[in-house]
């Protein structure tokens, strides 16, 4: 198994140094634990795409300490960035700008384009003040197409064959689902992925941005209709429909559900929150333990609501059952 350190001021210097030699390591952030590597070393970043099962042409996120750090890599500023920043910085928004000509275009899945964050998770800062501001490239730290990992323990078992890997503990992650996507180098701001920073918040300090339903596999790889999901196969429900859909389902099942008393032996039923924050906050830890019972097939109740905070729930969601 890969090894979790505890975070200690000799933990983060090591972590630091393999980065520095060209490895990747996984550290904890605020939204989902990353696997990282130096933006600027390539060798580090094809470690990133190979441990992850990655294809090269989907690109990373650079994590910056604040706004200075992302105009080291992009090209320009966009003027709307200040109030984004200055708002919503360190923080789950991820900006998609111009890619600067010394930004290894490996670290950008080939683009011309780069995303950047700053996260605010005090671990993933001691790293990159360790680093020196240096950037850090990282997508979620599971295998491509699988579940984001919110605690140490899911990137050990994602990477077990990985017996070098450090990663950095952080315990839970906070929020639990991936950054906002924003991408402002479109005629319009256009949300890639929904996240905790929500819509009706970016509309609020930019105006009209746009919000496509479904994804393009273009615009955004990681945003392909089968992404975040369980092993077993996965079937979302109407609200209230849990009876319904276990009548007709002879073998044992999991259900993610708000009212579990609706879930008679031999199925299984997995208390999920009623509110938004504390929902996403626990539902890839869910779907992961949902995924060890061995049961024929996963039912997730759909949420109340799909607005808000509710919105990058149930796109994860249909994610993990499309
Ligand atoms: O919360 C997060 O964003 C986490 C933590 C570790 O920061 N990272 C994360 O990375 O979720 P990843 O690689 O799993 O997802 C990055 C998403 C993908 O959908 C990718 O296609 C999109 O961002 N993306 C990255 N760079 C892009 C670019 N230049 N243009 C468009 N989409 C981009
Ligand atoms: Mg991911």
């Amino acid at each position: 198994m890969p090894i979790i350190l505890e975070p200690t001021d000799l933990s983060i210097q090591r972590a630091a140094e393999a980065m520095r030699a060209g490895q990747a390591v996984a550290f904890p952030t605020e939204t989902v634990y990353g696997l990282g590597a130096l933006t600027h070393d390539p060798r580090g970043i094809a470690e990133v795409y190979r441990m992850k099962w990655r294809p090269s042409n989907n690109p990373l996120i650079a994590h910056v300490l604040d706004a200075h750090g992302a105009r080291e890599i992009v090209e320009g500023w966009d003027p709307r960035c200040d109030e984004l920043t200055s708002r919503l910085w360190p923080g789950p928004l991820t900006l998609v700008l111009p890619r600067r000509a010394n930004v290894p275009v490996e670290a950008a899945g080939g683009r011309a384009t780069i995303a950047v964050r700053s996260p605010s998770h005090p671990v993933a800062r001691r790293l990159l003040q360790e680093l020196g501001g240096e950037s850090i490239s990282a997508p979620s730290a599971n295998r491509s197409g699988h579940v984001s990992p919110t605690l140490a323990s899911h990137v050990a078992e994602d990477f077990a064959t990985e017996l070098d890997l450090m990663i950095l503990n952080g315990g839970r992650s906070e929020f639990g689902l991936e950054s906002t996507v924003l991408d402002l180098t479109t005629a319009r701001p256009t949300l890639l992925r929904p996240g905790t920073v929500t819509l009706e918040s970016l509309r609020q300090i930019l105006g009209d941005v746009d919000a496509p339903e479904v994804h393009e596999q273009g615009a955004s790889p990681g945003t392909a209709p089968r992404h975040y999901a369980p092993r077993t196969p996965a079937a979302l429900i109407p609200i209230n429909g849990i009876r319904a859909a276990l009548a007709l389902e002879p073998r044992p099942c999991a259900v993610l559900c708000f009212d579990p008393s609706h879930v008679p032996s031999p199925h299984t039923g997995i208390t999920m929150p009623r509110d938004a924050h504390l929902y996403g906050s626990t539902l890839y830890d869910a779907l992961r333990s949902a995924d060890t019972l061995g049961c024929a097939r996963i039912l997730i109740e759909m949420p109340p609501s799909a607005d808000g905070l509710w919105r990058a729930v149930v796109d994860r969601l249909r994610r993990a059952t499309a």
